[in-house]
């Protein structure tokens, strides 16, 4: 039996990820529903009950860097143990809200962590698995944050600077080259129309 494929959904906050999330998992599900498969649906730090609640710490508790970056990768071990790996081997499809890339881009390009830690906890945690396709939101850091504006209390990530996420884009765009077979960049300034239409050519050639 073929292998489910494994998306991943990135970006700054404010690019306007969770925007487009719902319609592109209906997509997915039009595309591979007929297989008999399911689209899965996740997102980190979170997807497993011990991944959520690192995820309320996370996003809410001071804490030393490299245990910010040592918790973000034990949320994704249980991830990928409890959900990720057993769902693509069953052949279903996983589109997750963020992974790996968001730990570069955050932990490493926003907070400076050494980027040969990042990569051991990479190798450690997942081998050489990698997302099949990741698609990024791109979006200048100033544009985010208009968009994110006074939506809600922001948390510790949403409430950093302009600075921050200006590492943190250049960081993900890093990644992108790194790895252009899997990514593909979405211009995030652009109407939802458009962009909406640049997706569907993005899952047809899945
Ligand atoms: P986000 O995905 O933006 O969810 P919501 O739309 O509900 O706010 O929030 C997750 C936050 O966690 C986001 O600010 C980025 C941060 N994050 C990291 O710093 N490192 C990581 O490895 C991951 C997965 C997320």
């Amino acid at each position: 039996m073929a292998r489910g494929k494994f998306i991943t959904l990135e970006g700054i906050d404010g690019a306007g990820k969770t925007t487009h999330l719902g319609w592109l998992r209906e997509r997915l599900e039009q595309k591979v529903g007929p297989t008999g498969h399911a689209v899965v649906m996740t997102r980190e730090p979170g997807g497993t009950p011990l991944g959520e609640a690192l995820r309320h710490i996370l996003l809410h508790e001071a804490m030393d860097l490299e245990t910010e970056a040592l918790l973000m990768f034990a949320a994704r071990r249980e991830h990928l143990a409890q959900v990720i790996e057993p769902a693509l081997v069953r052949g279903d499809w996983v589109l997750s809200d963020r992974f790996t890339d968001a730990t570069f881009a955050y932990q490493g390009g926003g907070r400076g962590l050494p980027r040969d830690k990042l990569e051991a906890l990479e190798r450690w945690v997942q081998g050489g698995f990698q997302p099949d396709l990741t698609v990024l939101f791109d979006v200048p850091p100033e544009t985010a944050s208009a968009r994110r504006g006074a939506a809600r209390e922001p948390d510790r990530f949403e409430s950093e600077s302009d600075a921050f996420f200006t590492r943190t884009r250049a960081e993900y765009l890093r990644r992108a080259e790194e790895a252009p077979y899997r990514f593909a960049i979405v211009d995030s300034t652009q109407s939802i129309e458009e962009i909406r239409r640049q997706l569907d050519g993005i899952v047809a050639a899945l």
